[in-house]
This record gives C-alpha cells, sequence and structure tokens, in this order.
C-alpha cells in the first residue's frame, strides 16, 4: 500500500498548558510575535493574561483582533503589514478556524512577496514560512493540525489554500480555553468536526489505516461527548474530549480529505453568512443519504461510535443516518435551508457554487454531478 502521512510535529495537550506559551515561543526562537485572533475573543480576556506573561518573560507580542468569519483576504493583508512594521519574527494563531487560517497565511505571506491568487489549490507555496503556533478555542475545525486556510473571496467564492507548508510548528491543546463556548457554538463546531471524520473515514482516494484509525478514535469521542459539552458547558472532562477529538478528526481530514458535505455547505456558508458548522449540519443527512448506496458499510463501521446508543446493535445504515438526524434535532441546531433565509430560487446559484469546490468533491465516495446537488439542496429546505 503507497500511504503518505503528515501532521504538525509537536502536539501540547493539557489544561493550562497555553500558561507555558513563553516556553514555546523560546522552542522556536520567536522573541516577537504577532497573535492574530477575533474582536469576541480576545475581548474575554485571555489574550491580555497572556501578553503579561509573555512580557514578563521578555517576549513582546503585538495582537491583530480583527479577524472576521469567513475571514476576507484583507485580513491576511492587514496583518502581514503589521507584522513587517513590527518587525515580528513568528505568528500565534488564537481562536477559532477562522484566526488560525488568517494565522497560516500571515506565517507564509510575512515572508513571502507572491501574489495570493497564484497559490490557491493544492502544493503552490514555495520556500519557507515564519515559525507558527496555533492554540484552537473551538472544538471543531481542527485547523491546528491541517495544511488548509480557507478564505473568501468578493466574489463570495471560498477558495482554499492547501500545502505542506501550512502545517503549525506547534499545537496547544488547553481545554480550559473552551469552557466558556456558547451552547451553539459547540454544537455547530462538534458537528464540523464529525463531518471531518466522517468524511475522512469515507473519502474515495487517500483513506489509509492511520486515517481510520484517527477518525474511529475522533467520532468515538465527539459522538460520546457532544450532548454533555452542549448540556453543561463548563464540563472539563467533555471539554477535553471534544476539544482532543477535533484534533484527531482534523489530523484525519488533512490526510484523508473531505468531500460533498463540505463542498455543498462552503456556498451557504459563502452566501448567506452561515456559520460553517451549521453549514455543513444543513446538507449533512442529505449527502449521507446520497452516498450511502456507495458505502454503506463504513457507514454501519463508523454508526455505534458517532451514536453511542448504537453500540453492540448491528446497526443498519438507516439506523446511522436516523441516529445523525435525532443528534441534530436534540441539539436544537435549525434543521433545514429554509431556517437560516435559503429558499427554492436560491437553490441553482448554491449548486452552480458548489460544482466549483472540486478539490472536495473529487474525494466523494459517490460522483456527484450538478443535478445531485440540486436534488440534495432541495431535500435539505
Ligand atoms: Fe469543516
Amino acid at each position: 500500500m503507497f500511504l503518505n502521512f503528515q501532521t504538525v510535529p509537536i502536539i501540547e495537550s493539557g489544561t493550562g498548558k497555553v500558561s507555558l506559551l513563553s516556553d514555546f515561543c523560546s522552542q522556536l526562537n520567536i522573541k516577537r510575535p504577532i497573535i492574530i485572533t477575533d474582536e469576541a475573543f480576545y475581548n474575554l480576556g485571555f489574550i491580555e493574561e497572556i501578553e503579561k506573561k509573555l512580557k514578563s518573560k521578555n517576549i513582546i507580542p503585538r495582537v491583530y483582533k480583527k479577524v472576521l468569519p469567513d475571514p476576507p483576504e484583507d485580513n491576511i493583508f492587514e496583518a502581514v503589514n503589521i507584522y513587517k512594521n513590527f518587525n515580528a519574527d513568528g505568528v500565534i494563531g488564537f481562536g477559532g478556524g477562522s484566526s488560525m487560517d488568517v494565522a497560516k497565511a500571515v506565517a507564509y505571506f510575512s515572508i513571502n512577496n507572491i501574489k495570493i491568487k497564484n497559490c490557491y489549490g493544492l502544493n503552490n507555496l514555495k520556500n519557507s514560512r515564519s515559525p507558527l503556533i496555533q492554540i484552537p478555542t473551538t472544538s471543531g475545525t481542527g485547523s491546528e493540525v491541517t495544511p488548509i486556510a480557507i478564505f473568501t473571496l468578493k466574489s463570495e467564492q471560498k477558495m482554499g489554500i492547501v500545502d505542506p507548508l501550512l502545517y503549525a510548528d506547534i499545537a496547544i491543546l488547553d481545554a480550559e480555553l473552551t469552557l466558556g463556548l456558547p451552547k451553539n457554538i459547540t454544537a455547530y463546531s462538534g458537528i464540523d468536526a464529525m463531518v471531518h471524520a466522517i468524511e475522512a473515514y469515507t473519502t474515495k482516494f487517500k483513506k489509509n489505516p492511520i486515517s481510520d484509525a484517527l477518525a474511529k478514535k475522533a467520532l468515538f469521542l465527539l459522538g460520546g461527548n457532544i450532548r454533555v459539552a452542549v448540556e453543561e458547558p463548563r464540563n472539563k472532562k467533555a471539554r477535553e474530549n471534544m476539544l482532543l477529538g477535533s484534533m484527531l478528526a482534523g489530523m484525519a481530514f488533512a490526510n484523508a480529505p473531505c468531500a460533498a458535505v463540505h463542498a455543498l455547505a462552503y456556498p451557504i456558508g459563502a452566501q448567506f453568512h452561515v456559520p460553517h458548522g451549521l453549514s455543513n449540519s444543513l446538507v449533512l443527512s442529505q449527502v449521507l443519504k446520497f452516498n450511502s448506496k456507495d458505502v454503506k458499510d463504513m457507514y454501519c463501521e463508523i454508526a455505534p461510535d458517532c451514536i453511542p446508543d448504537l453500540k453492540n446493535k448491528n446497526p443498519t445504515v438507516d439506523d446511522f443516518i436516523y441516529g445523525i438526524e435525532k443528534l441534530i434535532i436534540d441539539l436544537k441546531i435549525p434543521n433545514c435551508l429554509n431556517e437560516v433565509g435559503i429558499n427554492i430560487k436560491d437553490i441553482p446559484n448554491l449548486a452552480k457554487d458548489a460544482m466549483k469546490q472540486e478539490r472536495l468533491l473529487m474525494n466523494n465516495p459517490r460522483k456527484l454531478n450538478y443535478e445531485d446537488a440540486l436534488a440534495i439542496y432541495k431535500a435539505a429546505l
């Protein structure tokens, strides 16, 4: 079997680990980091504490806190300017997927004078990047361990830069940072992480024993803890398991890529500004139904991990899909496109944009064309 597997070389996980950030900066010889985050997370106060701690160790940070959801390219350009004017020597991504994706791009474009439009797609980066530390504050994207950065262009299209150069040097998982996440964000990001693992387990070309093991363990942790994490936001054990599960899912899909759920979700996010996890959730069960003809056995294999109630019950593919639909309803996630303001007249445009996500669609276990996309969106209305 031909197998290639890559991930971040150093993972530091544990409650309170983020307080050791100065040690990790020193490990990478970072003395003037730029911290990339968003305003909402900055206002929680964690970063101010960290700035103080870094300064006490003679590490002088500068914060860029203007990252927007579904980040536009302007976020990169602004932060790169700050990096240069400040003479920064490293990048710390601190937040959800948007902040970490911007951090990846800043680490690259801060020392490479290359036009971003030439970098979209697979393996288009050259040279090297600045030192990069990633610290997730949600349990969903797994961006801390992926080589993928997604941006929303002015045309409302989401585009990805995918290149091994975007793997961080160090990822720090500290569940304490996730204790204050609101219920809806916990639910959306948790479903996103589950989708990463489900799509990795059933991906068409790069499925392999390492990604399979990671995806199964991720689903065991996520499926077993998502309800508790939503209901009891300060339950540390559940938060730790969600953070670990989302990272394992990230490792899996970084090597066994995502497919049609993400391809059909991206236009919903880009055109209607729906959060990424919710966009995935809205099309998930219909894509599972579409794919189930080709990957029924795989869905049955992961069913007891995703839905603990199905353990020792020899579940059918219908049990699996019903279990996912029930989970989405129980978590009080909107479960039809109408609920986020999408109508039948919007569907052709969504389907047209979904077909542009070739990077993802090529990984889908069942070939999906424009008519299939229309039918899936219609069924999700
Ligand atoms: Fe995702």
